[in-house]
Formats: C-alpha cells, structure tokens, sequence
C-alpha cells in the first residue's frame, strides 16, 4: 500500500484547496480513516489522495486514467528511500507469514537450495511477489526464487532459496535487500551458504564443505555505501564477521556428529558473471589468503554485520577454480557437485541451525 507514495506537493496543494469547506470533505475524513487502519500513514494518505484527484480532474480518457495510475503507482515505487522498501517488503512478507517469527535467515546458494523443502509449515513467497524486492528477468539456474518461512529443528527460519546476484544488474543495496528486511522482521542469526571454486586445489577438493572463516570483498561494490540505515552504525567493524571463535566447536560437533570433516577457509567474492581470468587465479593464488571464490556473500555479510547478525558461513566447493586443472568450470558441473553433496550439506545446516540458540550464547555443549 506504501507503494502509493510518490506525488509532488502542487498535487496535494490542490486536492486541499479543493477540500477547504468543500462538502466532500467528510468523505476524505472517512477515507482516511479507513487507510489509516490499513496501516498507511498520513503523508501516504495525502499522497495518494493528490494522484487520485489529479486523474479525476484530468481531461484523460477513462482507460487513460487508469493508465497513467498504475505508471504512477509503478513509479512511486521507485521513488521510495531505502528503509521505506524494507519496510514495506517487510509489511507483506509479515501478513503473509502470519504469527510466525523467523530467528534465523538461511541463503541457500547454487544447487543447495534443497533444504528448503524440508521446512515445516512453511509458507512459500516467490520473490516476484513480494514488493520492493527486487526484480531480475534471468534467475539463476538452480536458484528458485523463494522465501521460505517455517520450522526446521524446532526454530523459526526464513531460507533464501537463491539470492540476488551483483551479476545479475542489481545494485549491492538491492541486492541485500530480502536479508535486510528479514533483520528489520526480527532475524538474529544468518547462515550464509555458496557455492565456490577452489583456489588451493592441493587443500581444498571438490565436494569439501568448509566454514568461512573471513572473507574478501573484491566486488568494488558495497550495499552501506549511500545514507546509513538506522539498522546499524556508519562504520562497522568486519573483523571476526563469520565468528571464527565458535569454528573450533562446530567442527567438532560435525566430526563426531555427523562425521564431516569440515575445513575452515577464507572466501573472496568477485563480481562475475564470467569464472576468473587465469591472471586473476593466479594473482589471487600469490596474494597466499584465499581459499575459495564465488560471486556471492561478502556483500551480504556485510549488510547482515551491519544490522547487528550473527554470521555463519559454509561453503561448499564446487570446483577447481580456473586454470587451475584441465577442467573447465561451469555452472552445470556447479550444480551437480551442489545436488551430489546435498545430503552432507543439508544434514550440517539442519545441525548449526539445530544448536542456533547455544552458538548466539557462545556456550556450545559437546555432550
Ligand atoms: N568462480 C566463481 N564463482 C564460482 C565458482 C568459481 O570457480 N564456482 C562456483 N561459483
């Protein structure tokens, strides 16, 4: 309904010339009412009420009017700040969810989108149909496109089944914006999964899962760039983001578990959409601190530190990064070495989320 922001004053200026000891003027009193209840605030209200009535007085034809009222409303999407999107992504994702209040965000990157299904009563929103978020024409292949929200270990989660990818023509904001509004409904917890190729094949192979112990931002973008949100401060710290002093426990909780040996290891993301140029694998294999690239998940740790998150990150590597073995890389090989590792994957995140109240605490009990 926010969406029906956007118009300029000399419309309102009007619409209240008009009003001024007009005997319509009862009928904007109910109508605001009645907005009002809707949840749309008064300068929404007047907003609104400017578009309409300059339509009305219009010379436009019927069918013209109506359609030079949805371009408006289609730009006054576009004209809305940042926090009045979240807010109002948020206020539809909350009727659509009902009483439930997801604890914990899970992006689920290529392939691993999987264990969505396993959510219990879960309510099932395509991105598409949620506002403010943003719109690309070419989803990822083996990304759905779905927020799922539900039970899974007896907690309230809310799984990105795919993200939004800077490859993709998204701005960095845009593209943290589903994560953000999920912090703004309440999430405390984000667990952050990719997909990425290994850039020391002799420690790394293919099919490892390893924890993200920090990460590179090698995009150029940044989503805290512009005003600074009220969620956090101006300049957070991203020192110790995948909170490495909880890694020695979850990989032991793996081992003995679920017998994973899961590998700890540092994360770059580039822009993409192409796999690396030879030259870059090689100056990234030099530099000695990379482990893994991907397209993904430093922007969006970056947003979710910002609004104060817990952040937990696993990858799982997909592949040998280019030039570094015979093989070619490609999205196809990508998604099947994601589908193959399902299980071990699947059976780790439903672990980290099963024990998400003792990793917020910090207290982690190995009994
Ligand atoms: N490079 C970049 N992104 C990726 C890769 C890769 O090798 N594998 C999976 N995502």
């Amino acid at each position: 309904m926010a969406s029906l922001i956007g118009l300029t004053k000399p419309f309102l200026e009007a619409v209240y010339k008009k009003e001024n000891g007009d005997p319509l003027k009862w009928r904007y009193k109910c109508a605001f009412k009645i907005l009002h209840v809707l949840g749309l605030n008064d300068n929404e209200i007047k907003r609104m009420f400017g578009v309409l009535h300059a339509f009305a007085i219009s010379n436009l034809r019927p069918w013209e009017k109506v359609r030079g009222l949805a371009r408006e409303f289609i730009r006054a999407q576009e004209t809305l700040v940042e926090m009045e999107k979240i807010q109002v992504a948020m206020d539809y994702i909350q009727r659509r969810i009902g009483k439930r209040k997801p604890e914990i965000v899970l992006t689920l990157g290529s392939g691993l989108g999987g264990l969505a299904d396993q959510i219990e009563d879960a309510v099932i929103i395509p991105y598409d149909e949620i506002p403010c978020f943003p719109r690309v024409h070419d989803h990822v292949k083996g990304h759905k496109g779905n927020l799922v929200v539900g039970t899974l270990e007896g907690k309230t989660v809310a799984a990105m089944q795919g993200r939004f990818h800077l490859f993709q023509g998204v701005t960095a904001m845009e593209a943290v914006r589903p994560l953000r509004t999920l912090a703004v409904l309440g999430a405390t917890q984000f667990f952050v999964t990719n997909a990425a190729g290994a850039i020391k094949p002799e420690k790394f192979k293919v099919g490892d899962l390893m924890l993200i112990s920090d990460s590179y931002n090698m995009t150029g973008q940044n989503p805290l760039v512009g005003p600074n949100l009220s969620l956090g401060t101006r300049f957070p710290a991203m020192s110790k983001a995948f909170s490495p002093g909880l890694h020695m426990e979850i990989k032991l909780l793996a081992a003995k578990e679920l017998r994973i040996d899961l590998q700890e290891g540092t994360y770059v993301q580039v822009l993409g959409p192409n796999y690396e140029w030879d030259m870059e694998v090689e100056d990234m294999k030099r530099r000695g601190i990379i482990d893994a690239v991907g397209m993904s998940t430093a922007i969006e740790v970056l947003a979710a530190i910002h609004a104060g998150m817990q952040v937990i990150g696993v990858t799982l590597i997909t592949n040998v990064a280019a030039g570094l073995s015979d093989v070619t890389p490609e999205h196809g090989e990508v998604e099947d070495v994601a589908i193959k590792n399902a299980p071990r994957f699947q059976s780790l995140m439903r672990l980290l989320v099963c024990r998400a109240h003792e990793l917020k605490s910090g207290i982690i009990s190995m009994a």
